[in-house]
């Protein structure tokens, strides 16, 4: 990656309060196993070593970069399971409607399909690259990025292949909404062409398959359709489901053996004893009902069923345009039920869950060193300063992401 500084040894030291998500005796906080006064030693872009003491033990300190952390934490950078981050154009008048009391509707999304095929693909590289800065100024070292804007065979395959070029964690989501040419074949005739040669076009891309299971984009039976055939071509599955009302998106993800079901706004008693006994991840998306208007979900009714939460940005130009995780956390603690630690893990671990990812979103020997220093002395900070930029430093693979070096 250029512009990046990476020491092929690197200690951090001096770690006020180093969050692991790796719970061990002797540690604090729960499923954030927190060691105090740590260090983390990181060779060639991986975790090598943790401990307390500041001085990392008997380490050798040959060629090796010592950074002193001056007793601010350390967390797992933030892991992003849902963005729609390749787009054209953008709603902010949408937006400012909505404020003014308009309902959010997801027939919008035409609008962006309309504004990101009428962008070259070198505009939504510069997007795109735009948006790697914002995420990792703000500690998200991981993201996920999702089709759903192009929406014909062409488009579909060019956002995806843009996509890729930013990130491993692509989702095909040609099942985001019926296109406007579709309105009279109808919305069976869009779901042959998702379900043949868009997925075709797409699946070389990506590794996920995702479609909006809800009133106004695809019925149960169409989604079914859609993710059975991205499974067969070799997908990992995911939903979109229950964002708008109660619904049958989030009984499909689980029956499907889907990651992650996402939104879960509106759930059923049945909906939660389903996630509860599933490996199926709850993802929720504080930054939706933020800028729509709309009740959270309640994540410490799924939390206190036994589900596993995640916490993402859904960063995308109509229902959520967001990139920032500490917000997301800050609004589920103030308002969904969580503890600050539930949060923390929810972005970071949860995240990972989500992606079935084991070599990010924690802090332990041989996982990728994706770590953020806060300006602060804990990671309680994240929900107690909301609103406020206490992302210090950040670094993915052991390199300097943020600040950029000049
Ligand atoms: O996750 N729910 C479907 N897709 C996006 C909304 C996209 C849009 O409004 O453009 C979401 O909220
Ligand atoms: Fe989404």
């Amino acid at each position: 990656m250029s512009g990046t500084v990476r020491a092929d040894r690197m200690l951090l030291t001096g770690i006020g309060e180093l969050v692991t998500n790796d719970p061990a005796p002797g540690r604090d906080g729960g499923a954030l196993g927190i060691i105090r006064d740590a260090a983390v030693l990181v060779e060639g872009g991986h975790v090598a070593c943790v401990g307390s003491g500041t001085t990392g033990g008997d380490l050798e300190f040959n060629d090796l970069e010592i950074v002193d952390l001056g007793g601010r934490a350390v967390i797992p950078g933030f892991v992003d399971s849902h963005t729609h981050l390749v787009f054209g154009g953008d709603r902010a008048d949408e937006f400012a409607a909505r404020m003014a009391g308009r309902p959010y509707e997801a027939g919008g999304i035409r609008s962006t399909v309309a504004a990101t095929r009428a962008a070259s693909d070198r505009e939504l590289r510069a997007r795109l690259a735009g948006f790697v800065t914002e995420l990792h100024a703000q500690g998200t070292t991981t993201f996920e990025v999702k089709t759903g804007y192009g929406l014909s065979v062409a488009d579909e395959e060019r956002l995806a292949r843009l996509a890729h070029e930013v990130t491993d964690e692509v989702t095909f989501l040609g099942a985001h909404v019926v296109p406007a040419e579709f309105a009279d074949t109808g919305a069976e005739a869009y779901v042959d062409l998702v379900v043949g040669d868009m997925l075709a076009a797409c699946a070389p891309h990506a590794r996920w398959v995702d479609a909006f299971c809800e009133r106004g984009a695809f019925t149960v039976e169409q989604s079914r359709r859609v993710l059975e055939a991205g499974r067969a071509a070799g997908l990992g599955i995911r939903v979109h489901g229950n964002q708008l009302g109660v619904g049958g998106g989030v009984a499909l993800a689980v029956e499907l053996g889907a990651a992650s079901v996402d939104h879960c706004t509106h759930l059923t008693d049945a909906d939660v004893a389903a996630l509860a006994a599933s490996d199926t991840v709850a993802t929720l998306l504080p930054g939706v009902e933020f800028s729509t208007r709309q009740p959270y979900p309640d994540a410490r009714r799924l939390l206190d069923a036994g589900a596993t939460v995640a916490l993402a940005s859904d960063c995308n130009p109509g229902s959520s345009f967001t990139s920032s995780m500490p917000f997301c956390i800050a609004v589920a603690v103030r308002d969904m039920g969580m503890t600050p630690a539930e949060a923390v893990w929810a972005a970071t671990a949860g995240g990972a869950r989500a992606l079935r990812r084991d070599d990010v979103g924690v802090i332990r020997p041989g996982v990728r060193a994706d770590l953020v220093e806060l300006a602060a002395p804990s990671h309680l900070h994240l929900a107690y300063r909301p609103g406020v930029p206490i992302v210090r430093r950040v670094w993915k693979d052991g390199a300097l992401v943020s600040p950029p070096a000049r």
